[in-house]
């Protein structure tokens, strides 16, 4: 018999009907977030080199130290984040990969997590895997789905442990503003309540705003886990690599759980990973460019 579990997990019925869309001829293909663009060469001759040079075995539970180091620095110089690459980093498989295991790491069954909605699907059974309760926080499309630290403690209780941001924000395009996310740092903190901020598209950012990182404030820094991902950015969503920050504790928890899920992320990934990171290169520019143009 199935678990009782798996059989509440939802599928997200935009997979379901991308799914028939790949049978029908003439389909214009408005589903998942996946970006037009191949992969930027440099990043898969990287990854080719990497095969031929017999990258193909299992790595550390956390990643290459060499991919960690270029995470760390990576989150030093755009979020201004500080994260020890030896033990507040973490390779995942895609951002996927380092949400689930965000979430597995903090919850416990019955414990409440607070997802502003209109929301991306999957955070709901990221949650109900867990035995947590998804509570959503309604935002209003008349005030811009703005999300502010007052509407949020009107949500919370004594089990609420952790809330969920994704900024910007898929399905809106929103992002936090940083004055609201200081105010939002100040009442979690208040509260012990932990924060996971997914910012998968933290590159996809227009008229003039700026994406802010809530874990680079200090009094949010030890409780938040940045989730994040070179899916989007890189157009590389095919390679399943992403990567998480936090505390030592959380992350050598989740490092333990990736190790008994899938060991690692895939040694491959994790090389063309490292060129993305590490090689400078227009190609992201050009596909910023190009989204721009089109919008
Ligand atoms: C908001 C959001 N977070 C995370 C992800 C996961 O992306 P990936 O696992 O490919 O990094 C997606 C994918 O569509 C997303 O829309």
């Amino acid at each position: 018999m199935i678990s009782q579990h798996a059989e509440n997990v939802k599928q997200s019925a935009i997979r379901k009907i991308f799914n028939i869309s790949r049978t029908l001829d003439d389909v214009v293909n408005f589903g998942i977030g996946e970006p037009d663009f191949d992969t930027p060469a440099y990043i898969v001759e990287a990854a080719k080199k990497a095969m031929n040079e017999g990258y193909t075995h299992y790595t550390e539970n956390a990643g290459f130290p060499e991919l960690c180091e270029l995470i760390s620095v990576k989150l030093k110089k755009e979020n201004n984040i500080t994260a020890n690459p030896k033990e507040e980093v973490l390779a995942t498989c895609g951002g996927m990969g380092g949400l689930y295991l965000a979430l597995r790491t903090l919850l416990d069954k019955g414990d409440e997590v607070l997802v502003p909605q209109p929301a991306w699907v999957n955070y709901e059974s990221h949650i109900s895997l867990s035995g947590a309760v998804m509570v959503p926080v309604r935002l209003e499309k008349e005030r811009d789905f703005s999300l502010t630290s007052d509407l949020l403690a009107g949500y919370i209780t004594e089990k609420t442990k952790v809330l969920l941001l994704n900024t910007p924000c898929n399905p809106t395009g929103r992002i936090i503003q940083e004055e609201e996310l200081r105010k939002i740092a100040c009442l979690t903190g208040s509260m012990g309540i932990y924060i996971v901020c997914d910012e998968v598209y933290e590159k996809f950012v227009w008229e003039g705003n700026r994406h802010f990182s809530i874990a680079s404030i200090p009094e949010a820094h030890e409780r938040t886990i940045t989730v994040n991902s070179l899916s989007k950015s890189f157009a590389m969503t095919g390679w399943r690599i992403g990567f998480a920050a936090g505390s030592k504790e959380i992350i050598s928890n989740m490092t333990k759980l990736q190790e008994n899920i899938y060991a690692c992320p895939s040694s491959i990934s994790q090389k063309a990973a490292e060129a993305a990171l590490g090689v400078e290169s227009d190609d992201l520019d050009k596909m910023i460019s190009a989204y721009t143009t089109r919008r």
